[in-house]
């Protein structure tokens, strides 16, 4: 049996994040420039087998028991269906989170090779505004998504908005409205200072008191509390079985309940989101590193993972790594 994955606080670790490319077919304006960024060279990037042996290891030797794969943008990975049947086989619950774009096309195959659900970005339902928000004229793609996923029987199919002031902050009503008309699940979340520009503004942040209080004002609430250790904490529409979940990672954050553990598309183990130090599993592989070696890595970086992150604290350094290059 596995030994847990535990750190200094006694948080055990149990979901990795997995991130297959750090590229990306959209250019959302929070998140990158316009021209994209320097992508990783393909010879930096793992390879199926060597995501597969560290997957192995963590689950059958870190406890590891759900797996979420990112990117980027995880769908733009090549023979992604081949993958996911490999590391459905080594047990873990698996999931995806996208922007939605190809799903249309993948997403039966994906549930056929062992994906549970998804979750998908979306932050407005305007096709100009999507245009806008993410430069490119794709939301048609995204609905098409959306729907072929749930017809797969991906579920539940959550999607994801980033609400930001004076961009799409009018549409959280829609938002909640369209999830439910649809059967998905609607998340919102408290923008973070991980966009490649460096332009995070806390005053364009839409706060969870805020979101609650725009949800409140319509709606009553009951409040569902968090599923484990998630990141959501989830609102009922009372009289009904709709959901909306709050990601406020700013201003309520969930370190103190962290299980997760991310591995970039480049190999480098991360312990935290904002972490600004890695350690070089790649390097491991490509040198012969044995499975005890690896798995002693793995342990020393969840054993100098700090308490969480001081987003509202004067010597708050953002990580060098965009959030496009973590995968959230
Ligand atoms: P499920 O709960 O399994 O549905 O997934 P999730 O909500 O954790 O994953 P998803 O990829 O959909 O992420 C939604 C948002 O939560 C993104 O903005 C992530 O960056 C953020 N998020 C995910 N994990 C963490 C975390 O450990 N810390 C913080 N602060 N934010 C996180
Ligand atoms: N802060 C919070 N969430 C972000 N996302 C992208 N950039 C940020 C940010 N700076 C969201 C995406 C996607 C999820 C993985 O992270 O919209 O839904
Ligand atoms: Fe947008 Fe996500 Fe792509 Fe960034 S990685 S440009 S948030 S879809």
């Amino acid at each position: 049996a596995p030994t847990p994955l535990v750190d200094r606080y006694g948080r055990v670790h149990t979901d990795l994040r997995v991130s297959l490319t750090d590229r990306c077919n959209l250019r959302c304006t929070y998140c990158m420039p316009a021209e994209g960024l320097a992508w990783l060279p393909k010879a930096e990037v793992l390879t199926d087998d060597e995501i597969v042996r560290l997957a192995d290891i963590a689950v059958h030797r870190l406890g590891i028991r759900t797996v979420r794969l990112t990117g980027g943008e995880p769908l733009l990975r090549r023979g992604l269906p081949g993958l996911i049947a490999r590391l459905a086989d080594l047990g873990p619950e698996l999931s995806l989170t996208t922007n939605g774009i190809g799903l249309a096309r993948t997403a039966t195959e994906l549930r056929a090779a062992g994906l549970r659900r998804v979750n998908v970005s979306l932050d407005t339902l305007r096709p100009e505004r999507y245009a806008e928000i993410t430069r490119r004229d794709r939301i048609a793609d995204v609905f098409a998504g959306l729907a072929a996923a749930k017809a797969a029987g991906l579920d539940p199919v959550k999607i994801n908005a980033v609400p930001v002031r004076g961009v799409n902050d009018d549409e959280i009503l829609d938002l909640v409205e369209f999830a439910a008309t649809h059967g998905y699940r609607m998340r919102f979340i408290e923008s973070m200072p991980l966009d490649a520009q460096g332009a995070w503004d806390r005053d364009r942040m839409v706060t969870a008191d805020e979101l609650l209080g725009i949800l409140g004002a319509r709606w009553d609430l009951v409040p569902v509390g968090r599923h484990g250790n998630a990141p959501a904490e989830e609102w009922r529409i009372a009289g009904t079985d709709t959901v909306v979940g709050v990601i406020a990672s700013v201003t309520r954050p969930f370190c103190g309940g962290c299980d997760r553990v991310r591995l970039t598309a480049d190999g480098q183990l991360r312990n935290c989101l904002f972490a600004t130090r890695e350690s070089d599993l790649r390097a491991l592989l490509r040198g012969g590193a044995d499975d005890d070696r690896i798995e002693r890595a793995w342990r020393d970086t969840i054993a100098r993972k700090g308490p969480g992150h001081d987003i509202s604290s004067a010597d708050f350094v953002q990580p060098a790594r965009p959030m496009s290059a973590i995968g959230g």
